[in-house]
């Protein structure tokens, strides 16, 4: 905490209130969502079989994956049927037009 990187990851503009997409993070794919003007990311890789939750539905703070349709919370990272799933949760902050990320320790590129 405290001195890692954020990166620019997306404009605000490009993802309105109840979407969300998949981005690309110093070579890690992230799903980030856009709940009420408060953005989430984690990451889009579903620990089901790697389904891209990025292009899930979001309802609420809720996203469904496309692939099998486990839902996780966006803000926790915890699948809501059952927490013992959960997907990592990077920092986000909004730097003038942009949407920055910083990745969590143990979410880097292959
Ligand atoms: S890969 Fe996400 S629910 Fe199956």
């Amino acid at each position: 905490m405290g001195n890692r990187n954020f990166i620019t990851a997306a404009r605000v503009a490009d993802i309105p209130p109840g979407t969300g997409r998949t981005v690309e993070v110093d070579g890690v794919w992230i799903a980030l969502f856009n709940v009420e003007g408060t953005f989430y990311a984690i990451d889009n890789t579903c620990p089901h079989t790697g389904g891209p939750l990025g292009e899930g539905k979001l309802c609420g703070t809720a996203v469904a994956c496309p692939w099998h349709g486990w839902r996780f919370n966006v803000v926790t990272g915890r699948r809501e049927d059952n927490p013992d799933f959960e997907v990592a949760c990077c920092e986000v902050r909004i730097k003038g037009d942009f949407v920055q990320i910083s990745l969590p320790p143990g979410l880097s590129a292959p």
